[in-house]
């Protein structure tokens, strides 16, 4: 949620700058902006409505040329997205200027308070109350007003702070939202994500809550709030370029989608022990013993996380036979959950940053259940702060739609489950079966993808519709959930999931020829009930897309069009059955002519409650 960079250095900040934030423009794209320090140490600014390529071309050739510099992309919170209210914000004087990801909770009393003081403002947003409040403190050292505003703040920030009046240097500071600081030679980068600065340096440091981090040309020094400098580690990132960028497809989604084969693979690379008919989770390996002697899990996530965590309930229930419970981590916070030392919670997220899903893992950390992580983001905060966890291995998402982390999460739960049902006394048959039926997903998944052309056409005749339904059941009603999330977060075509049974209780007054519906119906135990429901829908003029199992041959005789996945265990078919779902999705999305990666009013990691 909102992109902050930074540059300081010896080259031209502002195409560091500029680059840095299309590379973090899934975070947020409604303006962006950008200040630098430069003709003897002036502020300098520049702040368009629009994305960051408006902002590019907004430039006249030269009008910016510095080497310290920092720059934002906005999700608006506070304030409508227009001029005026992107960042850099400003100090009275224009000589601190801030950029800001995250929410300051306490801005109503301390822009009072700052208005009060004689501070004139000219924005709607929370983030200018941070420029005029170290303004306000300022005593002739900038990180030490930005140390005694933090201590004012109440909420989630990450800031970045420039300052003519205290030049050469950039203040950064983290409190609940990301920062990582990039190390090179004689220049240093700030960012709210490692991609942004990756094809410049892959040493990184990454900020944790309450830290700051003063730069300048020549060094870094790393601080609390009480000024006391802290030793900080300087971590390699992996990541290569290829990873963040199109690769020849003309969107991120469509590269996501395309890349599960690998990704599934990736996500199960070394964790299947196919002869002993187990898995292992090096970083829960530790855990397991405690796992199992819970009385309770606990799923939290948010968005297309919690449908993942859904079926993991199905599946630890099933098999594991330990009590679960899936909460939408918002929710969980406030509703007073029973926890104690005997319950566990697992934090389901892809960005690892998801602030409701961090803070539904702390307070169950207070109150005495050790807490997991199951991130695809190496080195996030979710990652970092659980006891313990697994990495879903897929590399970045970029697309705002989650499509390659939704599979990896399911798979990673899947291994959880074989681990903990084998310890409860599942035989080595059935362990190597589910072994087998997993290492079959990447061969069955390409064969899915190569009917990218059928759901293209499907997708053209739909591409108009007002409604949506998505019908499953078991294991594929939260699959039905995430196919109707695909669809509506990207093509803005309303869209509800179902239990398929449930249609009858209310829903069923939609059906009429202008309502189409996605049937998955593999041939499991629920399928003749499926077959009913199909029925249903049929006789009253519905237009049915069924994702059936291949060599189904009867099923096309009720329906207007069928997509085939390959036969697996019942629990394995919300992975394939997702695949046509995000292709259909995409491809309706395409024909809308929509910002596929980049939905309107969404961004890709959300940390804000
Ligand atoms: O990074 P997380 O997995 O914690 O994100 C949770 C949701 O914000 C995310 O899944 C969201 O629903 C996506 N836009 C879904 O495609």
């Amino acid at each position: 949620m909102c992109g902050i960079m930074g540059y300081i250095g010896e080259k031209q900040a502002v195409e560091i700058l500029i680059g840095g934030l299309q590379r973090m423009e899934y975070r947020g794209y409604d303006s962006a902006g950008i200040a630098m320090l430069q003709d003897q140490n002036e502020l300098h600014f520049k702040k368009v409505k629009g994305k960051v390529l408006d902002l590019k071309n907004a430039l006249k050739n030269g009008e910016l040329n510095s080497s310290i510099g920092i720059a934002h992309t906005r999700w608006a919170t506070h304030g409508i997205p227009n001029e005026t209210n992107a960042h850099p914000h400003m100090d009275c004087k224009n000589e601190i200027a801030v950029v800001h990801n995250g929410i300051v909770e306490n801005n109503r009393i301390l822009k009072k308070e700052l208005i009060n003081a004689g501070h004139v403002f000219t924005t709607d947003t929370d983030t200018e109350i941070i420029a005029h409040l170290i303004e306000e403190l300022y005593n002739g050292s900038l990180e030490n007003a930005v140390q005694n505003a933090l201590k004012e703040l109440v909420g989630a920030f990450g800031i970045a702070v420039l300052s003519s009046k205290d030049p050469e240097k950039i203040v950064v500071a983290r409190r609940g939202s990301p920062l990582v600081v990039g190390l090179g030679k004689n220049e240093y980068f700030v960012a709210s994500d490692p991609s942004a600065i990756v094809e410049h340096t892959k040493d990184l440091v990454f900020l944790d809550d309450d830290e700051m981090a003063v730069l300048t040309p020549q060094k870094m020094e790393t601080l609390n709030c009480e000024n006391q400098p802290i030793s900080k580690k300087v971590e390699r990132f992996e990541v290569e370029l290829e990873a963040i960028e199109k690769a020849g497809y003309p969107h991120f989604m469509l590269k996501e989608i395309n890349e599960q084969p690998s990704t599934i693979f990736d996500a199960m690379r070394g964790r299947l022990l196919p002869q002993k008919g187990l898995a292992k989770l090096g970083g829960l390996a530790n855990e397991i013993d405690h796992i199992l002697s819970a009385n309770q899990i606990y799923l939290t996530a948010c968005g297309t996380s919690w449908h993942a965590a859904l079926i993991g309930e199905y599946l630890l229930e099933q098999y594991a036979k330990i009590p679960v419970e899936v909460e939408y981590a918002s929710e969980f916070r406030y509703r007073d959950p029973l926890i104690d030392p005997e319950v566990v919670v697992f934090g389901i997220s892809q960005s690892g940053e998801t602030a409701d899903t961090l803070a539904a893992l702390r307070l169950a950390r207070e109150q005495g259940a050790r807490i997991y992580g199951i991130c695809n983001v190496v080195g996030s905060t979710i990652a970092r702060e659980t006891d313990a966890g697994v990495y879903l291995h897929v590399g970045p998402e970029i697309g705002v739609a989650s499509t390659k982390s939704f599979t990896a999460q399911v798979t990673v739960l899947t291994l959880l489950t074989l681990i903990l049902a084998r310890r409860k006394g599942m035989l080595l048959e059935e362990g190597t079966k589910w072994c087998q039926s997993l290492e079959k997903l990447p061969m069955q998944i390409e064969k899915i993808l190569s009917q990218n052309q059928t759901i293209k056409t499907i997708a053209k005749q739909f591409s108009q519709t007002q409604n949506f339904l998505y019908l499953g059941r078991g294991y594929n009603f939260p699959a039905a959930l995430e196919g109707a999330l695909k669809l509506k977060e990207i093509s803005y075509i309303h869209a509800e999931g179902y239990p398929a049974a449930e249609m009858k209780h209310g829903p069923i007054a939609l059906i009429d020829e202008n309502m189409p519906v996605v049937f998955i119906a593999p041939q499991d135990k629920t399928y003749e009930k499926v077959a009913s429901n199909i029925q249903e829908v049929k006789s009253r003029g519905g237009k049915i897309i069924a994702i059936a199992s291949e060599g189904d041959t009867e099923i096309a005789q009720d329906v207007d069009h069928v997509i085939y996945i390959p036969q697996t265990e019942r629990f394995l078919t919300p992975i394939l059955a997702s695949i046509p779902m995000q292709l259909l999705a995409y491809y309706i999305a395409v024909e809308r002519k929509c910002d596929v990666d980049q939905p309107r009013n969404l961004a890709k990691s959300v940390t804000v409650e």
